[in-house]
């Protein structure tokens, strides 16, 4: 467990990295890059490779930050989050979506042996029904086979299966095509019944909580389509739904019978939901067993994390790097831009992960903390970003330290496209690394450099590597959490805006608690 009263801000190593921050804000890091710094500022784990080589840090800036994190209670911490202790102290529950990737043996070594018999069944589950959808043995009330899957949710319980269910779109069904509905705007749900056919349609109401407003509403509003178009008096339990939760009975009484029902833990976090049964339209679109081998290289990553010396660890390194920029260069925000199309999901995803996870100003003791949290997490794919912002990144007064995300081959692009992507990428990193100073050019001609990226590799957009870079990302965000002593795995708030929402909604303008200003909104928008 983190350590109630752990400090970083009052370790030694924080004191010398403020003192090297002074000096590297003036160093020219594109002066270090020789073979030498390329060839040893480089990781590769779990089928990723990682670039670090462009960044503002030196040999004695990286050993400091490392021997920060072993001095810190990061170990400790990681290993109470694997073998299921409480570590979301808030909310008193175990943070445990490592545990649907690992094997029954490992869990056993955990003590979590409770646990495994659960998480088998729910993978049973997960792929018996994906398994009668894709057969074309799920069949709709007419005696039709499931042609268009609807999920309705939303952050982790929408973000996660897009993300993955496009990222795979290699391995998706012929026949079956995912959607995913998340807001509670109308248009998005009417615009997409309207092109669908009631007799084929399977809706998929995917809430941890069963609570949330949007989704509620949508399924709804879905229900009562079934209602119009095929006449279903109780569209809730019919085969046309199939509720995925960790609120069974909440589901239950919104109509939807326990045998169409996937359950999950609430010990698995909402943006960590993936891997669990809200992964079920992940296994409907790409099959149970590409599903299976999305969370095995997940488990790859999980083994690393779990292993790996903290210099030689990608998380880790990551996840330092993010807080040298946050904490000692005053970098507010990090982009990642993949230059993959299908990878267009991943920043969105991220910033739901990184964003609600560290989005935090109080320690888990409760007090303020000493130092900035969590980055404005944000990007989009190149080469779409460069005719868009870079300009900003390349010339801009802000220091936005960058994840580029590439692809070794493509199967679904061809040599000539993956060529020209991937000179991109490559020459963005470069270039803003290297800028371009010369005394024969005006001033608006100058590219200062100096402007840090990763560049990570995945082989090919397979599974496994999918799995193993969400698993990084979500590990690199546990590592700074842990390190600011900050909860990474609670929400609250989300809640304030959601209460105030409902009060309106329930008794309007009148009472409540909303500030004169939005009583005036209000007025304006004739509530
Ligand atoms: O409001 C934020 C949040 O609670 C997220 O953490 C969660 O992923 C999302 O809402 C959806 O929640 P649920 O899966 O319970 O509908």
């Amino acid at each position: 467990m983190t350590s109630e009263k752990f400090d970083i801000t009052a370790a030694r190593q924080w004191l010398r990295l403020k003192s090297l921050a002074a000096s590297a804000g003036k160093m020219k890091f594109a002066g270090l890059l020789d073979r030498e710094r390329a060839t040893s500022y480089q990781l590769e784990a779990a089928g990723l490779y990682l670039d670090y080589s462009r960044n503002l840090v030196t040999d004695e800036i990286l050993d400091t930050l490392t021997e920060l994190a072993e001095s810190s209670p990061l170990a400790t911490h990681r290993e109470a989050m694997f073998r299921g202790e409480a570590i979301n102290t808030t909310e008193q529950r175990p943070v445990l979506h490592a545990a649907l990737r690992a094997r029954t043996e490992e869990l056993r070594a955990d003590g979590l042996d409770d646990l495994a018999a659960g998480i088998t069944v729910q993978k049973q589950r997960i792929r018996e029904v994906s398994d009668r959808i894709r057969a074309g043995e799920w069949l709709g009330i007419t005696g039709k086979p499931v042609r268009d899957v609807v999920n309705l949710g939303i952050g982790g319980s929408d973000l996660g299966p897009k993300l993955a269910c496009e990222a795979l779109k290699e391995f998706a069904h012929e026949r079956i095509r995912c959607h995913f509905l998340s807001n509670v705007d109308g248009e998005p749900i009417h615009s997409l019944l309207r092109e669908l056919d009631p007799e084929t349609t399977l809706v998929i109401v995917s809430s941890k909580s069963f609570t949330t407003q949007e989704t509620l509403l949508n399924a709804k509003t879905a229900a009562q389509w079934f209602r119009d178009r095929l006449g279903i008096v109780n569209p809730f339990a019919s085969p046309h739904f199939i509720g995925v939760t960790a609120a069974p009975a909440r589901a239950m009484q919104a109509g939807i019978p326990e045998q169409q029902l996937l359950l999950f833990g609430d010990w698995v976090g909402g943006r960590y939901s993936l891997w669990s049964s809200i992964g079920l339209t992940i296994s409907i679109s790409t099959g149970y067993d590409n599903f299976a081998r999305m969370l095995e290289g997940a488990r790859s990553m999980d083994r690393h994390f779990r292993t790996a010396p903290a210099e030689r660890n990608m998380p880790v390194i990551l996840a330092l790097l993010g807080l040298w920029y946050a904490n000692f260069l005053e970098a507010e925000s990090h982009a990642v831009i993949p230059y993959c199309e299908r990878l267009l999901q991943l920043p969105f995803y991220l910033q739901q992960l990184d964003m609600e996870s560290n989005g935090k100003s109080v320690t888990v003791a409760g007090e303020q903390v000493r130092q900035t949290t969590g980055p404005i997490v944000w990007g989009l794919t190149g080469a779409n970003g460069q005719h868009s912002f870079f300009q900003l990144l390349h010339q801009g007064t802000h220091l936005i330290p960058v994840d580029f995300i590439g692809l070794g081959e493509d199967a679904l692009s061809s040599p000539r496209h993956h060529r020209v992507l991937l000179a991109n990428m490559v020459a963005q990193s470069a270039a803003l690394m290297q800028g371009r100073q010369s005394d024969k050019l005006p001033p608006w001609r100058i590219y200062p450099g100096n402007r840090p990226s990763n560049v990570l590799l995945l082989d090919r957009l397979t599974p496994e590597s999918f799995g193993a870079l969400i698993a990084l990302y979500e590990h690199k965000v546990f590592v700074q959490g842990s390190l600011w002593n900050i909860n990474s795995f609670d929400q609250w708030g989300v809640e304030l805006g959601k209460e105030l929402a409902r009060e309106l909604l329930d008794i309007g303008n009148d009472q409540g608690q909303l500030d004169a200003g939005a009583r005036y909104l209000l007025d304006r928008l004739r509530w």
